[in-house]
């Protein structure tokens, strides 16, 4: 899943800066997980991983990718379709897509590529056995379903309904364990995203084809972390979660402006949220607007709303925070985790100086130390081929040009932080 603010780039940085301050191994806990990124790369380094996001699209993500740990048996499925799965063609098939090699370097023993067969059968089955038809997506997010949007091509939009509806009457009458059902959501997920017609962002689609978006929906084998850890995910306002979870360090990576997730991966969470809408008439009736965004106040985040602005207090359900310097300070201070560190982006809604206040708090100092614990790690800003549309003259949307830095140059902020006394995890 191609999500904004990922921090694929900076992993090398953040388990550098942990090493730095004396912690390793324990429990991390990535409060914002997005695309899951920080919570895979510790998993892998042997961490035990609890991640959250309140976005159904990523949920699914970290489900499939933090709290799956076994490559899955798929009993019941392989079962029903003993048939399908075993005829001479559908064996074929799998091998002349590949869809079984994936991840197959040739250095694996023969018994341990066998663990990847039943999801890689599953994988297949949806690819090639899977009636398509006109549903939800078709209807709202393909132009020829009515509501003239274009982020699938019809062909594609007719695929994710044919999987959606099979993976939905597979989750309400359990053919799936949790495991199974949420590597191939999370594999259709991506495959999605893969094919769908915007640049950056569902917060609009493009008017002209790309190229990707004309390729065919296929699912790829996804990847299953192997982890003797009892590793979780879930699906809650960070605020009203992080007093319940222990953990060695707690990681934050919330938004840092005011584009609030939720309007720009809406396509991305209905097709994550599909199997759990009880009337889909009703839900289908509610989507609106020129990009078909359904109703999201509860997915609303305080870390959008700049300071002093108070709109957020009853939306979210938890009803507590207003904006994102008391919603920082309220999930700082509510940890049990010993440990914190912080990404942030210095053209963020937060300044520096205001998170190294909230963090003193946290450590019980009267300043943050920014000499010893704090990084900045410069970079070059993402443009969208939407910035170069929309000015017109191919030199992009005019973004302010930071003090003392080049065009585009910005820096990413590392803040780390330890309660007193608390400097050296076990
Ligand atoms: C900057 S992204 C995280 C990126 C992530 N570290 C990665 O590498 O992909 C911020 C994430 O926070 C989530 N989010 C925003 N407000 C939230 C809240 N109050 N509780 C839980 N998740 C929230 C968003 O859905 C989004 O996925």
């Amino acid at each position: 899943m191609r999500l904004i603010g990922n921090k694929t780039k900076l992993l090398g940085q953040i388990e550098s800066l942990l090493l730095d301050r004396g912690v390793e191994g324990g429990t991390l806990i990535d409060i914002f997980a997005g695309s899951s990124s920080v919570g895979k790369h510790f998993k892998r380094r042997g961490y035990k991983v609890l991640a959250n996001d309140i976005l159904p699209s990523c949920y699914a993500q970290a489900v499939a990718a933090v709290e799956v740990s076994r490559w899955p048996a798929y009993r019941k499925f392989s079962g029903r379709y003993r048939d399908a799965l075993s005829s001479k063609d559908f064996i074929e098939g799998m091998h002349v897509q590949g869809d079984i090699l994936e991840h197959d370097d040739g250095q694996e023993s023969p018994r341990r590529a066998a663990r990847r067969l039943p999801l890689a059968r599953a994988v297949h089955y949806l690819n090639t056995c899977i009636e398509p038809v006109e549903g939800l997506v078709y209807r709202n997010y393909c132009p020829g379903g009515g509501a003239d949007r274009r982020y699938f091509t019809d062909e594609n939009g007719r695929r994710l309904d044919g999987v959606l509806g099979f993976l939905r009457e597979g989750y309400r009458e359990e053919l799936f364990t949790r495991g199974e059902f949420y590597l191939l959501l999370s594999a259709l997920v991506d495959a999605a995203d893969r094919v769908a017609n915007i640049s950056g962002t569902y917060g609009a689609y493009l008017k002209n084809w790309q190229a990707s978006a004309k390729k065919t929906l296929w699912l790829t084998l996804p990847e299953v972390i192997e982890s003797s850890q009892r590793n979780r995910a879930y699906s809650e306002d960070a605020n009203a979660l992080v007093g319940r979870l222990k953990g060695d360090v707690l990681y934050l990576d919330p938004p840092y402006n005011q584009r609030q997730y939720a309007a720009n991966y809406h396509v991305l969470d209905i097709l994550s949220g599909y199997h759990l809408y009880d009337d889909l008439g009703k839900f289908e009736a509610s989507l609106y607007g020129k990009t078909g965004l359904r109703p999201y106040d509860h997915l609303k985040s305080a870390y959008c709303v700049r300071r002093g602005r108070r709109r957020m207090k009853e939306t979210n359900g938890s009803g507590v925070f207003g904006d994102v310097f008391s919603a920082m300070l309220d999930l700082v201070l509510s940890t049990k985790a010993r440990n914190v560190l912080v990404s942030y982006n210095e053209e963020g809604l937060l300044t520096r100086d205001e998170i190294g206040v909230i963090l003193a708090r946290f450590s019980g100092s009267r300043s943050y130390d920014f000499d010893n614990d704090f990084r900045e790690i410069s970079y070059k800003r993402f443009r969208s081929d939407r910035d170069r549309e929309e000015n017109g003259d191919g030199a992009g949307r005019n973004y302010k040009v930071l003090d003392g830095r080049g065009k585009d140059e910005l820096a990413e902020w590392l803040f780390f932080a330890a309660r007193e006394g608390a400097r050296v995890t076990s």
